[in-house]
């Protein structure tokens, strides 16, 4: 049995879906069960990430975890799991990680979770994805009210991954020994400014869309009223003082699925329903 939480997630979602349709035992953690948009059939639990002890019905008969990190008790977490007999934990980190400074608060955040993982006891492999494609919904509520998308870090080029292909990778080492101990750095296909994304959007949905960078002291002020300060800090010295290169396109996206990486063109021809 395999349980894999942030189930009602991009990656998550992904994830039950894929193990589902080939016939794997799944199950879904989720706060709320009752609205966990999970598809019929596959056996959904409620549980909370910040409170280890709501984790004791999930875990029970579990082998393989799908974790996401930067939860406030990972260490706790992990105790639970190890506790109920869970073989191998495939934990949801992120490449930001790669020569980082430790001080950065979403570094810091990822290279904890990692730590806990290392200490836990049960054999790990550790996923370094880029920066999501599904970020791009972060633009939904602007292109329901015109065609202008106005977003910051105008020139922070992302190599950008389709959270299936995340979960993809998941489902391919979940229980198979020779990943144990292993990270693996992910990305998409091809590096993208935000204005690369809006273009093909555009062209995706049929719309004369329109990319606005942001001012950094605007997107500041923005990011500030829904991004606890530390974060904000973080992201502005990724991508404003250059801490974070996310361009680099690598190869393990194949090389552990067997197939290339998904671009931009099919996640947003995916997704198009929500920004119509
Ligand atoms: N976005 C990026 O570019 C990026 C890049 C690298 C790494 N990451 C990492 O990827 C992860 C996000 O993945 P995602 O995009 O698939 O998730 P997501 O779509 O943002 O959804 C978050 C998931 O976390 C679950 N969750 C939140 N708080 C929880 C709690 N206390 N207990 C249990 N579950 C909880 C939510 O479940 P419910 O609300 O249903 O309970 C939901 O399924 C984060 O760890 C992030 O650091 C993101």
């Amino acid at each position: 049995m395999i349980l894999v939480t942030g189930a009602s997630g991009h990656v998550g979602g992904e994830l039950v879906e894929l193990l589902a349709d080939r016939g794997r035992q799944v199950r879904a953690l989720v706060r709320d069960p009752a609205d966990s948009g999970v598809r019929p059939g596959v056996e959904v639990v409620g549980g909370d990430l910040n409170r280890p002890e709501s984790l004791f019905e999930a875990l029970r008969g579990v082998d393989g975890v799908f974790l996401l990190g930067g939860f406030s008790d990972m260490s706790g977490v992990l105790a639970r799991a190890k506790a109920a007999g869970v073989g191998h934990v495939v934990l949801l980190s992120s490449r930001s990680v790669v020569g980082g400074h430790l001080d950065n608060a979403v570094v810091g955040m990822h290279m904890g979770s990692e730590a806990a993982v290392h200490e836990s006891g049960i054999e790990w492999t550790v996923l370094r994805p880029s920066g999501f494609m599904s970020n791009t919904f972060e633009w939904v509520g602007q292109l329901s009210a015109g065609d202008v998308v106005r977003a910051p870090f105008a020139d922070a080029s992302i190599a950008t991954i389709d959270p299936y292909d995340i979960a993809s990778v998941a489902a391919a080492v979940l229980g198979r020994a020779e990943h144990f101990g292993q990270n693996h750095p992910l990305s998409g296909p091809a590096a993208l400014l935000p204005a690369d994304r809006v273009e093909i959007l555009a062209k995706v949905l049929g719309r004369p869309l329109r990319f606005e960078g942001q001012p950094d002291g605007e997107a500041r002020d923005e990011m500030s009223r829904t991004i606890p300060a530390k974060y904000v800090e973080a992201f502005f010295r990724f991508f404003v003082d250059g801490e974070f290169d996310d361009t680099p396109v690598l190869p393990t996206v194949e090389e552990l699925t067997g197939r290339p990486p998904r671009t931009f063109e099919e996640w947003a021809a995916t997704h198009a329903k929500a920004f119509r």
